[in-house]
This record gives C-alpha cells, sequence and structure tokens, in this order.
C-alpha cells in the first residue's frame, strides 16, 4: 500500500518546508518536492501543515484511583487522542500494593489489547517497591521496554512513597539507565492542611487548592532534583503548574544537572478562581497540582518557549462530574483528582501558542511530539517526518474553526475544561503507521488497531546495559 501527501508544509522540529510525503506500508519512504510516483491513495495536503504525530506521554487510561476508575478506556481514550491528532500514548500503569511490577504491565497491556486505534507504551508507576518484586525486578522493567518509573510524593495514605523508596528507585534508575519521573508535591503537608480544613468545616472543592499549596510544590521539586543528584539519575518533573518549582528546575538545568519537566494545558488555560464557582462546579478543575494563580500562566508559556520546560503533555485523567467527582461533594478529599484533555492538546498549542505568538510552529511540534518521543525512547520510530519513520502523521487546517464542547468530543467524560472556546486550527486527516485513522471527521479504523510500543532506555544503564541500549 503506497500513500502519497502531496504539496503540504511539512514541519518539524527543525524544518519547515514544502514537499511531498511517500509512505509505503507503515514507514515514511521518500521526501521531495513533485514525487513522481504511483499511489494508492492520494491526499492533497495544499495549504495544509503535515506534522509529525502527537506523542502524549501522560495519560490515564481505564486507570482505578480514588474508589473509581477514570472514564475512558483505551477504546474512547485513545479515539479522542487520535482526533486530537496525537498518534503516540504512553500511559502510566500503576503499581499498587503488594502487586508484582510485571503484573501491573500485564494488566494494563490486557486494557489495551483489542482496545487502542493508536500506538501505546506504558510507564510504571511504583507504589510498592518490596511488594513489586525489589529492586532486581524493578530494573528488568527496562528489558520489557517500560524504562520510566513514576513516584508520588503525595497522595499520604495511598500511592505516596517514602524519601527512602524513592531514593532507593533513584539509584535503581542509575544503574538500569531508567528516566525517573515524579509527582513532585509535599505529601505530609498536603495532609495536615487537608484534615485541619475539614476539621473546620470547609470541605468545598475551593479547598482542594488552599490545601496543596505551590510551596509544596516547590519543597518536593527541590528535594527530588537533589535526591536525583544524589542517586546520580535522570530526573523528569511531570505536571509542573507553578513558578515556585519551575525556578528550582531552573536553577538545576543551568547547573548542568540532569533534569526535564512538562507542563499541561490545565495550567496554562485554568487557574484557581474556578475552584469556587457554584453549584460543585469547581470540583471539574480538582486536578493535581491544583490549577494556580493566573500569574503563573505567562512563566509557563515562556519556559515552554525558552526550554526550560521539555514538553507540554496533557495528564489524562477523566472523571465524569454528574457521577464520580460527585463522589466529594461533602468532602473535597474524596473528589477522584483529574482533568480531561487528551484531544484539544495540538489545537490549544497552536491556536493559543503559535497564532498569538508564544511559540514557533516548530517548538510546537517539539514539544508535542520530538521532544517527548526522544525523551520516552521512542525516536526515531516517532516524533518526526523522516525517511524510515513510522508514517504517523497529521494533517492539519491550520484555518479551519473549531468549537470546543463536552458535546461534540470523543472523549467518554461529561464535561471540558475549554467548553465554548473557538480555536482557529484543527486537524484534517490522522495517519498511524500509514494508516488514515481519522478522515473528513469521522474514525477510520476499528478498535485494535494500536500497537505495544516497548521503549528504548533513557541511557545505557551504569552497570546493567539492557539489551538495544543506545549509548
Ligand atoms: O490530578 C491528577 N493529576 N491526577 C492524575 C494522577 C497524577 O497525579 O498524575
Ligand atoms: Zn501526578
Ligand atoms: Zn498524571
Ligand atoms: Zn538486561
Amino acid at each position: 500500500m503506497r500513500t502519497l501527501i502531496r504539496g503540504g508544509r511539512v514541519v518539524t522540529a527543525g524544518d519547515d518546508y514544502t514537499a511531498d510525503v511517500l509512505i509505503e506500508g507503515e514507514r515514511i519512504t521518500q521526501l521531495g518536492a513533485n514525487l513522481l510516483v504511483p499511489a494508492d491513495r492520494v491526499i492533497d495536503a495544499t495549504d495544509r501543515y503535515v506534522l509529525p504525530g502527537g506523542v502524549d506521554t501522560h495519560t490515564h487510561l481505564a486507570s482505578p484511583s480514588a474508589g473509581t476508575v477514570t472514564c475512558d478506556d483505551f477504546f474512547t481514550g485513545t479515539v479522542a487522542a487520535a482526533f486530537g491528532g496525537t498518534t503516540t500514548i504512553v500511559d502510566f500503569a500503576t503499581q499498587f500494593a503488594g502487586v508484582p511490577f510485571a503484573d501491573a504491565v500485564a494488566t494494563w497491556e490486557a486494557n489495551r489489547t483489542g482496545k487502542a486505534v493508536i500506538d501505546v507504551g506504558f510507564h510504571l508507576a511504583v507504589t510498592d517497591l518490596e511488594g513489586g518484586g525489589g529492586v532486581d525486578a524493578l530494573a528488568a522493567m527496562v528489558d520489557a521496554g517500560v524504562p520510566s518509573w513514576k513516584l508520588f510524593m503525595a497522595y499520604k495514605g495511598a500511592i505516596m512513597v517514602d524519601d527512602d523508596t524513592l531514593l532507593r528507585v533513584m539509584q535503581t534508575a542509575a544503574d538500569a539507565g531508567a528516566l525517573v519521573l515524579v509527582h513532585a508535591e509535599h505529601g505530609d503537608a498536603i495532609d495536615v492542611l487537608t484534615r485541619q480544613a475539614l476539621a473546620a468545616g470547609r470541605t468545598g472543592p475551593d479547598q482542594h487548592a488552599a490545601t496543596r499549596p505551590p510551596e509544596a510544590e516547590a519543597e518536593a521539586t527541590n528535594r527530588a532534583i537533589n535526591l536525583a543528584r544524589i542517586a546520580g539519575c535522570d530526573l523528569f518533573v511531570v505536571h509542573v503548574s507553578c513558578g515556585e518549582a519551575l525556578a528550582s528546575i531552573r536553577r538545576a538545568r543551568e547547573a548542568g544537572w540532569r533534569v526535564w519537566a512538562e507542563t499541561c494545558p490545565q495550567y496554562l488555560f485554568c487557574d484557581e478562581s474556578q475552584l469556587s464557582l457554584p453549584d460543585f462546579e469547581g470540583a471539574k478543575y480538582t486536578f493535581s497540582p491544583p490549577p494556580r494563580h493566573v500569574s503563573n500562566q505567562p512563566l509557563l508559556w515562556r519556559a515552554l518557549a525558552d526550554g526550560a520546560l521539555d514538553q507540554l503533555t496533557t495528564d489524562h485523567c477523566p472523571f465524569r462530574w454528574a457521577d464520580q467527582k460527585a463522589m466529594g461533594r461533602d468532602d473535597f478529599s474524596k473528589i477522584p483528582n483529574g482533568a480531561p484533555g487528551i484531544e484539544q492538546r495540538l489545537m490549544l498549542a497552536h491556536h493559543f501558542g503559535v497564532r498569538e505568538g508564544r511559540i514557533s510552529l516548530q517548538r510546537m511540534v517539539d514539544v508535542l511530539s520530538t521532544t517527548p518521543a526522544r525523551l520516552f525512547g521512542l525516536a526515531p520510530r516517532k516524533g518526526s517526518i523522516a525517511v524510515g519513520a513510522d508514517a504517523d502523521v497529521v494533517v492539519f487546517d491550520p484555518a479551519r474553526e473549531h468549537t470546543i464542547s463536552a458535546a461534540t468530543h470523543h472523549s467518554a467524560v461529561d464535561y471540558n475544561l475549554y467548553e465554548g472556546m473557538t480555536v482557529v486550527g484543527a486537524p484534517e486527516t490522522v495517519l498511524v503507521r500509514g494508516t488514515p485513522v481519522i478522515e473528513q471527521g469521522r474514525l477510520t479504523v476499528g478498535p485494535g488497531h494500536g500497537r505495544f510500543v516497548p521503549r528504548a532506555p533513557f541511557r545505557a544503564g551504569t552497570t546493567h546495559v539492557a539489551e538495544g541500549a543506545v549509548a
């Protein structure tokens, strides 16, 4: 099967040129002006951008949390992702207490199989090092294609780990070549503030931000950075929300420490005042870290532009407002944490980032696709338009208007954080490994088109060199 994408403006993290793209089977095989080759399918990309498919390395599909399960499974979640121009996700397989690491990944892989329409990798979220099998079982996850491990420094009494565990996992990562991800919030401080708020009768969603101050994020970010330095491991700080945490990251990077970080659209577009919306509407904004004062938004945009933040992911963690968020109607601490957004990332970044002059078009491609693919072991197959790469391609119409709404989005969640926003620019055709999955606003593959993608380790380990490791 040969597909020719004709006459589009090919935009990668490093280039911007007009060319035809030839796809044979699942790979890109030729790039050039006016390619004279017969094709089974021709996609006219005149006046369109031809972008590498989005890589979203932070999602939570079919994920148990706070007594319920995120409401998108690997079908609805990846369909929503595909409509938004994302062709690969890396989802968090949570290892709950007592569960061997390999079993946690097997559970997520079973959830994915026969459902996902785009390609899927997994991180491991480590909550119980001994119960998972200890450091050797953890190191073995690198060879299973799961070379990135998240630790929660918050959610005390549930999935939080102590600093003892954090440091030993970091040492194991340094040894095995894995990347350590941290949810950086000071869990003990949040626990004290939460109990005090509830005891004083302050039970509404507004207390979500009041009990998780920016200093709690800054402290944990700084602690994780220093522990990673002690362990000699590479660190990735997920969902950075505020200037205070960003300052720690900037300082470490300026010193040449091996620290990377991301933010998410909800921190660029939502703010803490929305937690006070009447009639429990504020519960839609209970994600962690919480939405911050609006003054943080330009700091995060600037960091995306200047490279202090490496990537923009969604942390898509959808809970229906009507019945799932409602579990915490009388107690904000029982509201399941997380926000949806897997479909809107590219449209928001293009409209508010590129069109409004906050980031360049090439930088947008970099933070949505190229850098996530590189940091998380998916390059060179994913993250670029290049000969030999997987034909994961978005034909993007930069002039098409789209109004975001829960009535038309493809997630199973019953609200949208960006309800009513009109953006200019939207994906038109989306291909995963050469097969169109979205065409003319319709899904054109069935469940199960997506594959598991084993990922390469971040770097060769010091003593344990994984099979296929890149130095
Ligand atoms: O509130 C959030 N972000 N929920 C998802 C889990 C996490 O902490 O990333
Ligand atoms: Zn987190
Ligand atoms: Zn998350
Ligand atoms: Zn090995």
